[in-house]
């Protein structure tokens, strides 16, 4: 049984990853500082799946921290989620993210090294094709940030190519999700985002649920079939069952690799509340307001490269995502209480 070190694994993405783990027989250490998470959901992932977590409340900054998960466990290899991932907040405090996101990564390659531990799948973002002039995008696409969140995942993106340039021991997946939404189908685990969601899918599930009282639509004049922003919606569970396979891959010593991760499929704005209320008989009032700054108009991935290289495709349809999100929101109105 492989031991994997997920850290970030309280979050989002994390959790329903950590359970994907558990369900496929890996045995899970999760290291996690708790500031965008809840304990809670450790504890559900165990419920759900009847396995333990070895949970470490640590944090990346911290070395001495690190190196003790390390020495207390048989670690084979690495799923790194731990950062912060708020693109506005990024903007107003860019040391905050610098720190966390690239410092926090040097040290954690740095006492992977010291353990000889050098298998690692790192969780980067579309935001690398910074603000694109056409979808579908594919590895290949020329890499750009737009704000100091994006930078940091660029950033990373570089050191770990670095890292496998000087030593070739190294095996590194890049994967580069879309836009994760949904959560797992026994609506326990999900996205808890702090205050008002900055993304759309939480925001439509809060005006659901009735916390907010409205959606704000960021445009409606952008140069797309209804006027509304596109992008690449992918339910959290198939992102997940996508890490699996990144790991089954580094196992065939790929080197570094950059895989994206979404469906190759673009919905508006307009098509996702439509998607929702369908799906849940739910009426989201909405009114049009200014463009966001800084939004892309489309963008959707080219995820053929995980088809071919990683056996992986996205399999949850919008209506799934959009029933799975109002699921958890609905049993959860006010996330892990
Ligand atoms: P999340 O905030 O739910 O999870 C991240 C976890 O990392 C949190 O539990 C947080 O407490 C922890 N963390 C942050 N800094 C830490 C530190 N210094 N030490 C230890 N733990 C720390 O976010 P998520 O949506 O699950 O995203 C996971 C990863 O995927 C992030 O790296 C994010 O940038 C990336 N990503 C997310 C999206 C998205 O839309 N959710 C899209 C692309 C990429
Ligand atoms: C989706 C669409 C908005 C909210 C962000 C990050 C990106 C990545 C994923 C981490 C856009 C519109 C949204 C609202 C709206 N994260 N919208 N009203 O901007 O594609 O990506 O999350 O790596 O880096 O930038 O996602 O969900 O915020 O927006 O109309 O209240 O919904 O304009 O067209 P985005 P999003």
């Amino acid at each position: 049984m492989k031991t994997i070190l997920v850290t970030g694994g309280a979050g989002f993405i994390g959790s329903h990853t950590s359970l994907e783990l558990l369900n496929a027989g890996f045995k899970v250490v999760i290291m996690d500082n708790l500031s965008n998470s809840k304990l809670t959901a450790v504890k559900r992932v165990e419920q759900l799946t009847g396995k333990d977590i070895k949970f470490y409340k640590a944090d990346l900054l911290n070395k001495d921290e690190m190196r003790t998960i390390f020495s207390e466990n048989s670690i084979d290899a690495v799923i790194h989620f731990a950062g912060l991932k708020a693109v506005g907040e990024s903007v107003e405090k860019p040391l905050l993210y610098y720190k966390n996101n690239v410092s926090g990564t040097i040290n954690l390659c740095e006492v992977m090294t010291d353990a000889g531990v050098k298998s690692l799948v790192f969780s980067s973002s579309a935001t690398v094709y910074g603000n694109p002039s056409e979808s579908p995008l594919s590895e290949e696409t020329d890499l750009s940030a737009t704000n100091p969140y994006g930078q940091t995942k660029l950033t990373i993106e570089y050191i770990l190519k670095d890292i496998y340039y000087s030593d070739n021991e190294w095996n590194i997946a890049l994967l580069r999700y879309f836009n994760p939404v949904g959560a797992h189908e026994s609506g326990e685990i999900g996205e808890d985002p702090k205050g008002i969601p900055n993304n759309l899918m939480p925001f439509v599930s809060q005006v659901a649920v009735g916390k907010l009282e409205k959606l704000h639509v960021f445009g409606d004049d952008y140069p797309t079939r209804d006027g509304t922003g596109i992008r690449d919606y992918i339910h959290v569970v198939d992102l997940a069952t996508g890490h699996l396979k990144a790991l089954e891959k580094l196992q065939e010593k790929p080197g570094v690799e950059a895989y994206n991760l979404g469906t190759g499929e673009g919905k508006s704005v307009l098509e996702v509340i439509k998607a929702f209320e369908e799906a849940t008989g739910k009426k989201i009032p909405y009114t049009i307001s200014p463009r966001r700054p800084g939004d892309a108009v489309v963008c959707y991935a080219d995820a053929s490269k995980a088809e071919k290289e990683l056996d992986w495709q996205a399999r949850r349809t919008m209506i799934e995502m959009c029933k799975d999100s109002w699921n958890w929101q609905s049993k959860n109105p006010d996330g892990y209480v």
